[in-house]
């Protein structure tokens, strides 16, 4: 792997010509509303990506064919072909740590030349043959406890990368594989109720433990797998028999055995793996457990798809790269600064936290590559949740409120995997209010239309004055659907990959690194030096 660092020569985006075009085009004025914009079908129709049936529809976004053209160009004069050249090629991308960045690498199994080296391939697959070998000890009973019971219910304890990938992916995965013995539970926070409100309900004869931690020295996790061993002694377990229930996943194998955990129990990942970027790695142990070995490389598999056409697909037809620069509009031409997630699929509540950390940590950033102040707004803020649930809380301020934000909507159009008789109800449920807020958020109603709708409710004219203005939607909140044809696992490996690559495109446009969380760091270590202080 070469090492790419950052010329000193380095140009803030704001510089760019493209960029300047970009700022002349979100003038006021210069971008009709959506309304307008919308009653043209062909536009609407050209705004339209598909990749293996997940579909991006972007046609309720503010732009036009000329603001898409000058967001192409404003990626090209960002060398955006070659950065994903240099991601992919395993150059040292994350340029504070001296790193490669490849989570390609981990779905790569079975790419015949692949562009980050054979050496490395040869590695991950290794490990993803001894992840599988440990699933299916596990699914036939082999892996037991300390009465010789077979293990039942595994309790991943990590946090951040180490916990949001996975529980997104088995809460999403709900049903895939109803005949797994292992039964998955989640703990990452602290908070001594966290763990025994999984602990409480559990039998520690067939429990195991999953310490998943890149660094092996996050203190919450130390602490949970702490308690978690405790509560096993103090249920019986002998000291001898405890390294049963223990299975580590960690970057620093070499303190985990020093800890006691077994060889054949320990799983490892690289340095080359941001934590937010792990969930395709040994991580993902717990989501094999869950899913099984098949739909684990279905997983892997509906990844590389999206990697794939993520590094040959021209940039307009290109899903990540539109929905990156589309951040951008919306982000530092139109000004928005939050960007809100709506999910329509209940499976799907744990989407909206793994793109927090994946979109805030990688990007929430002040720093350009290369060292200097940053001269454009980086990440907005990311937000959101469960659509329908949202529409009964929050949706008030994006309709009527004074901020302006964008919206991806996140749907799945068949689900045939829930055995309830009127599942079909409300599947159509959810489309239909996905459909109408995304079409409501962005025509809204003018003061004209109210007016109307309030007569033909039978209103009188004094009422009508009173309340039109406080019945009407400006409109004009842009918006991106994004449709699974199904939530399978090759789909959302797709779509988890398309927001990993998502977040790489607005680093590169922004010039800022999205490898590295220094500013994770000073917390931690106030939080060390409180814990070392005289009690007061
Ligand atoms: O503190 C932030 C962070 O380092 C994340 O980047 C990471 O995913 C999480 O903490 C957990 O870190 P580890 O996997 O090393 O325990």
């Amino acid at each position: 792997m070469t090492s790419t660092v950052p010329s000193k020569s380095f140009n803030s985006p704001h510089t760019l010509r493209a960029w300047r075009k970009l700022e002349d085009l979100a003038k006021p004025g210069s971008v009709e509303h959506l309304r307008v914009l919308l009653s043209d079908s062909v536009r609407s129709q050209s705004m339209n990506a598909k990749l293996h049936g997940l579909e991006l529809d972007y046609s309720h976004q503010r732009v036009t064919s000329e603001v898409l053209t000058a967001l192409a160009e404003l990626a090209q004069e960002c060398h955006l072909s070659q950065q994903i050249q240099a991601l992919f090629g395993g150059e040292r991308v994350n340029v504070t740590e001296n790193r490669a960045a490849l989570h390609m690498a981990l779905r790569g199994q079975g790419v015949d030349s692949p562009p980050w080296g054979q050496s490395i391939q040869l590695q991950v697959n290794t490990e993803l043959e001894r992840v599988c070998a440990f699933v299916d000890q596990f699914e036939s009973g082999q892996l037991r406890g300390y009465t010789d019971e077979p293990f039942t219910d595994v309790v991943n304890l990590g946090i951040g990368g180490s916990a949001l990938g996975p529980l997104t992916c088995v809460e999403a995965l709900e049903g895939v594989n109803p005949s797994a013995r292992a039964k998955v539970h989640f703990v990452s926070n602290v908070d001594a109720w966290s763990l025994w409100q999984t602990l409480k309900v559990l039998n520690p004869r067939t429990t195991l433990f999953i310490v998943q931690s890149k660094t092996f020295t996050t203190q919450e996790t130390s602490l949970l797998a702490q308690s978690a061993k405790r509560w096993l002694l103090d249920q019986g377990c002998s000291q001898e028999s405890l390294a049963k229930h223990l299975v580590a996943v960690t970057a620093r194998a070499d303190l985990a055995l020093a800890q006691g955990y077994l060889p054949d129990q320990t799983f490892h990942f690289w340095d080359w793996v941001g934590g937010r970027y792990s969930v395709w790695s040994a991580i993902g142990l717990p989501v094999a457990l869950a899913i099984g070995q098949v739909n684990f490389k279905r997983l892997l598999a509906g990844a590389r798809a999206m990697d794939e056409h993520f590094a040959s697909t021209p940039t307009l037809q290109n899903i990540p790269i539109v929905m990156a620069l589309l951040g951008i509009w919306n982000r530092n031409f139109l000004g928005a600064p939050s960007h809100h997630i709506a999910t329509y699929a209940y499976r799907l509540k744990g989407l909206t936290p793994y793109i927090q950390q994946l979109d805030m940590e990688s990007n929430g950033k002040g720093t350009h590559i290369n060292g200097s102040p940053v001269q454009v707004q980086t990440a907005p803020i990311v937000w959101g949740g469960l659509g329908i649930d949202g529409q009964h809380a929050y949706f008030q301020l994006i309709h009527q409120g004074e901020h302006l934000l964008a919206v991806d909507f996140i749907g799945v159009r068949q689900d045939p995997t829930c055995p309830l008789p009127l599942a079909g109800e409300h599947m159509r449920c959810l489309h239909l209010s996905m459909i109408a807020q995304a079409h409501a958020m962005a025509v809204g109603r003018d003061e004209s239309h109210t007016r109307q709708e309030m007569q033909s409710q039978g209103l009188n004219t004094e009422k009508i004055d009173e309340l039109a203005p406080h019945r009407s939607f400006k409109g004009n909140t842009p918006s991106s659907s994004i449709w699974l044809e199904e939530l399978d696992a090759f789909s959302l490996g797709m779509l988890m990959a398309l927001y990993e690559h998502k977040t790489f495109v607005q680093a590169t446009i922004w010039g800022i690194n999205p490898f590295d969380q220094w500013g994770v760091e000073l917390g931690k270590t106030m939080a060390q030096q409180l814990s070392m202080s005289p009690q007061k």
